[in-house]
């Protein structure tokens, strides 16, 4: 939930990694900080709040050097504040350590080392880092060199507990970048005599598309010419170049005024690239990614589908779809409850883990909960190289791109996609002929999504006679509860009104009590055989004066106890939360909008959650 950028080459360094750095600000944004190597020795600035205030104080005066590296907060330990921004130094102001992650253990350490003489600068657990570092080569008392400092980093990793992606300069060893990866991406990216670091490929594919991926247990030693990647025990790691293809407009905004509305506006290209090379010319389904044999499928008696947030609520829809086709038993959990809840899994258990970042620590922490419990894993996953990616037995790639806003949309759109696959496929497997029909919906999808695209003027007048609402409820009933589910995440996560999916069938059971002039109630009407029990639902809530939004598939009757009517393009029913989830995603964005919020980087949050 950090950023980091380092950089080693003939540029200037200080530069090109706060222009990186500025690609990772989603990733965290309440303190910002540079360290660089000149012929003053180590120089460090920083600043609370966003990149732009660290240019600030740096104020275009870029101190002449070659080797930087770079950090931008979302803070676990220590309140944002200067003092506890990265880059950390050991006491001699020596080196400098920029970190992502979670030093489990740190208070121990900090307790040792305070006890032998030294004094902490800040309150973050990152800093006994660049101290337990200085310890070792104070005791190795050698001439210091990038190999003494590499086991000085060694030794000071293997007393650490806990997640860290790292990047650390020595002054006494200048054009060297040292990296070390453990539970926190970190990639490499590689140039011509000059080499870029950062937390994810989209901070470094304007420069170099030749990227190195480092695995979880690496470090790494990085000059202008070489990229020398080791194991913690030195030994010395030969890594496969991976070639990035996505272009680097993908990353920018694409002249939107937000990530996220660019984003909600490539939810059709989303599942369509998702789709493709799975969905195909004959109506069957393929999964060439996932290298379960058909024995291997028909042996899973349970599924269970795991994420956070928004992934969650993806698996949500999963499961009732699953169940439906499939006829075993499937769950839906919300990861930090899976990994601590003792979960009854075995060898015929799938476990679908689904993460757009692959990085979220309680998703991760799931995954090796069920691989101790000797069940399957795979992977539902955005980001290619993510850990995620790489540690599940199997992985279905969602086709998303980049997703910069922190409230995800087109990402949760590709994990409906991915699960409607994985579900028909495993229903193909059992002898199921039903995908033909589902062939047709999901081939028109991308074409029914442009078209509620298309509805955003309707929408944003729906949004400015709800923005000053002061609660919302959404409603539904089987797929359209589910619905319910992201919606309201959607509209609470940016706009900051609290928002409350529920069932309707139980809100006589006390939610009711709450409706009344100023309440908002959005109801799912677009399951056929429930819509007629959700309009009756729908005039409980009028007679209580909330005002009443009704969502229905086109060619519906228009209900009388509705202020405001949604129509969106009808589908078959379990795909019907993919269509009906791009009014919601617009709704929510643009009454945050009026309501002046910050959209892409929502108070409070970060994009990729990874600490528990
Ligand atoms: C959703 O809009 C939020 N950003 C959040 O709930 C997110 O879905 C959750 O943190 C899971 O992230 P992941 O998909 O990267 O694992």
């Amino acid at each position: 939930m950090c950023g980091i950028t380092g950089y080693v080459g003939n540029r200037n360094a200080v530069e090109t990694v706060i222009n990186n750095l500025k690609r990772l600000e989603y990733r965290g944004y309440d303190s910002s900080g540079v360290a660089c190597l000149t012929e003053k020795g180590l120089e460090v600035a920083r600043a609370v709040g966003k990149i732009a205030n660290l240019e600030r104080v740096l104020d275009g005066h870029t101190p002449e050097s070659h080797t930087a590296i770079s950090h931008t907060r979302w803070a676990t330990h220590g309140k944002p504040s200067e003092r506890n921004a990265h880059p950390h130094r050991d006491s001699a102001g020596k080196i400098a350590v920029v970190h992502n992650g979670i030093i489990e253990n740190y208070a121990e350490l900090r307790e040792e080392l305070i006890s032998e003489g030294v004094v902490f600068a800040s309150e973050t657990d990152t800093e006994v880092l660049p101290q337990l570092i200085a310890r070792e080569l104070t005791r190795l008392s050698t001439q210091i060199s990038a190999e003494s400092f590499a086991h000085a980093i060694r030794v000071a990793l293997s007393l650490v507990r806990g997640s860290y992606a790292l990047a650390i300069l020595c002054a006494d060893l200048p054009d060297t970048v040292f990296v070390a990866r453990k539970d926190s991406p970190l990639v490499v990216g590689v140039g011509e005599g000059e080499n870029f670091i950062a937390s994810d490929i989209s901070a470094v594919i304007r420069y170099t598309r030749n990227v190195l991926l480092l695995e979880d247990g690496e470090f790494g030693i990085i000059t202008p010419d070489k990229v020398t990647l080791l194991k913690l025990d030195g030994q010395i790691v030969a890594r496969e170049i991976f070639r990035v293809t996505w272009d680097d407009a993908a990353a920018e905004k694409g002249g939107y005024a937000h990530f996220m509305l660019k984003e909600i506006y490539e939810n059709p290209r989303t599942v369509r690239e998702t789709l493709r090379t799975r969905l195909l010319e004959d109506g069957t389904i393929s999964l060439p990614g996932v290298p379960f044999t058909p024995a291997k499928w028909t042996s899973f008696k349970r599924i269970a589908i795991v994420g956070c947030g928004t992934a969650y609520h993806a698996g949500v829809v999963g499961k009732r779809f699953f169940e439906r086709i499939l006829r075993r038993p499937v769950t839906a959990e919300v990861a930090s409850e899976f990994r601590y809840g003792d979960p009854i899994l075995d060898a015929e258990t799938l476990v679908i883990l689904i993460s757009q970042s692959g990085e979220t620590a309680d998703t991760l922490a799931a995954m090796r909960e069920a691989k101790s419990k000797g069940a399957t894993t795979l992977a539902v996953v955005n980001v290619v190289g993510s850990t995620l990616s790489r540690d599940a037995d199997a992985v279905l790639l969602t086709q998303a791109g980049p997703e910069i806003g922190v409230a995800s949309t087109k990402a949760y759109l590709a994990q409906l996609t991915a699960l409607s696959l994985i579900g028909l496929y495993f229903a193909q497997v059992q002898g199921a002929t039903l995908t033909a029909d589902y062939a047709v919906a999901l081939r028109e999808l991308p074409s029914l999504l442009e078209r509620c695209l298309q509805k955003e003027p309707e929408i944003i007048a729906l949004a400015e006679a709800l923005a000053s609402s002061s609660c919302f409820f959404y409603l539904g009933r089987g797929y359209d509860f589910d619905t319910s589910l992201e919606a309201a995440l959607k509209l609470k996560e940016i706009s900051y009104i609290h928002a409350e999916a529920y069932p309707a069938g139980e809100m006589k059971h006390g939610p009711l009590a709450l409706v009344e002039p100023g309440v908002s109630v959005i109801g799912f009407c677009t399951q056929i055989e429930t819509e007629e029990k959700m309009i009756s639902n729908l005039k409980e809530v009028k007679a209580r004066e909330g005002t009443v939004v009704a969502v229905l598939r086109e060619g519906a009757k228009n209900p009388d106890c509705a202020d405001y009517t949604l129509f969106v393009p009808g589908t078959l029913d379990p795909l019907m939360p993919i269509v009906s989830m791009v009014s919601m995603q617009i709704l929510a964005y643009h009454v945050a909008r009026l309501r002046g919020c910050e959209i892409d980087q929502p108070r409070n949050l970060a994009k990729s959650v990874t600490v528990e």
